[in-house]
């Protein structure tokens, strides 16, 4: 914007915060963790504050009304689709963001169809299932590395309630390797340029190559299994027979897209989130042993965990809240302005990125009294953009209630069994971001040991 226009509006460009380097911004001071870099950006100039990734200016808004007006505008004005591009290589051209906006609609549609409320009964029995047989053969006590474990499970999780139970069944090291070739290669320098790092890339391609085919096979298979008269009512299912508006049906690299998309938005959100909840646990003995007293006399001796029961664990719940407020997945949730945009007297200019964190918004004193302390038993706002785990306004997590549900039946089978104590002095365990998913420290080590019952 021309410096003229600016003094004939009236508006200013955001302050920029202190530090950037000549050649690279703030991009090696971001990438090293987005989190407190966020926190500094905030702290020195407030509600609105941009800073430069390598040459993509951006543009932090915190704050009720900021979040708003973000998750107001149209997508014609900030789009998700141009800032999240990065991720088209690991979906797959034509799927979500790498599809037409029309398209995308519809797919995201479709995917929020197959986590209605009439296919979630199913899934609370399955998580248990899971959880038992990940435990089985876990000694009376010992010590882990808590994330590893949890990353194990949610993998296995997420793909027998979403995929269903053959494909959970088919899935191989060589899928398990894959994926984890694609998730490598996304981290927050991603944000600025997707193709960074060469190697990375040319294995992320290799592999999502490699993942088509596979679950291209598994589609044969599952045509076979339908022809024979079985019956299926999983997401995998729901994929192969959903149809766009025109009557059309996904294409075998849709299907594989779609598979890989919703693998990378639940997987380690609900992986992270149960390393952090299982930490904040130990952290908080009192409260652990509260939440086995609501378990226990909710649930008594039975093994199985209902999708009704878990609608009444109120402590529970309040905990899984206030372990998303303070270690919230998703730090930088991103947005490409594509038409100059307005907030008060500043102007972000068409090209830049803005931002919105769920993780300096849960930190606001006027909003969460004393907001680094962990206390499930604050109270929460009531407005739609304070507290933001799960994003907000038309982009807001479709999976919400599906990741819910699957931290909470993990949580109330698991504490019914073993009780858990740090391995390290509680300060050990922070936010660390070596992805583009906030996690606890590595190694992320607890005590467990049976309960006598
Ligand atoms: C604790 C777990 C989870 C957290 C904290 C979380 C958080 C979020 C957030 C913040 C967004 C918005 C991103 C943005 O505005 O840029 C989002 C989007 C999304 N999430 Fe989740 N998520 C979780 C689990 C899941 C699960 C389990 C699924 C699927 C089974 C899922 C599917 C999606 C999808 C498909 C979108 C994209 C929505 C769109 O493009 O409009 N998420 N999630």
């Amino acid at each position: 914007m021309e410096d003229s226009l600016v003094r004939e509006t009236g508006m200013i460009s955001p302050p920029m915060v202190s530090g950037a380097k000549p050649d690279t911004g703030h991009f090696e001071e971001f990438c090293l963790n987005p989190a407190p870099f966020l926190m500094r950006c905030h702290a020195e100039c407030g509600e609105v504050s941009s800073f430069d990734l390598a040459g993509l200016k951006t543009t932090l808004l915190v704050g009720e009304d900021a979040h708003e007006a973000v998750y107001r505008a149209p997508d014609s004005q900030l789009s998700a689709a141009q800032a999240y591009q990065f991720m088209v290589p690991v979906f797959g051209q034509g799927i979500q963001y790498g599809a037409p906006p029309a398209i995308e609609r519809q797919q995201l549609k479709i995917q929020a169809v197959g986590l209605r409320h009439d296919r979630m009964v199913h899934y609370a029995p399955i998580i248990a299932q899971e959880v038992r047989q990940w435990i089985a053969d876990w000694p009376d006590e010992g010590e882990d590395d808590f994330y590893e474990k949890f990353t194990e499970l949610t993998l296995k999780t997420s793909t027998h309630c979403l995929m269903g139970a053959d494909f959970r069944a088919s899935m191989s090291d060589e899928f398990r390797g894959l994926y984890h070739d694609l998730e490598m290669s996304v981290d927050p320098a991603g944000l600025a340029d997707p193709n960074q790092h060469s190697e990375m890339a040319m294995r992320r391609d290799i592999a999502r190559a490699r993942l088509g085919e596979l679950i291209g096979e598994r589609v044969v298979q599952r045509k076979a299994a339908l022809a024979r008269g079985e019956e299926f009512h999983d997401m995998f299912q729901h994929y192969l027979d959903a149809t766009y508006s025109d009557g059309t049906r996904l294409t075998d690299h849709e299907i594989a897209g779609m598979v890989i998309w919703f693998m990378f938005a639940g997987h380690h959100t609900s992986g992270n989130t149960s390393s952090w909840m299982l930490v904040e646990l130990a952290r908080h003995p009192d409260l652990m042993a509260e939440i086995v007293v609501e378990l226990d006399q909710l649930l008594g001796d039975s093994e199985q965990v209902s999708f009704q029961s878990l609608r009444e664990m109120p402590l529970l719940d309040a905990f899984l809240e206030e372990v998303l407020r303070l270690h919230a997945p998703l730090v930088t949730l991103s947005r490409r302005v594509m038409k100059d945009f307005h907030y008060k007297d500043y102007v972000i200019e068409a090209g830049d990125n803005v931002m919105v964190s769920p993780y300096v918004a849960h930190r606001q004193p006027e909003i969460f009294d004393d907001p680094l302390s962990f206390n499930p038993k604050r109270t929460f706002p009531d407005g739609p953009f304070a507290y933001l785990p799960f994003g907000g306004g038309r982009h807001k997590c479709v999976g919400n209630a599906f990741a819910l549900l699957q931290v909470k039946t993990i949580f109330a089978y698991l504490l019914r069994k073993f009780e858990f104590e740090l391995s390290e002095p509680a300060e050990y365990y922070r936010d660390i971001m070596p992805s583009l998913i906030l996690r606890p420290s590595d190694p992320c080590r607890l005590r467990f040991r049976r309960r006598g019952r």
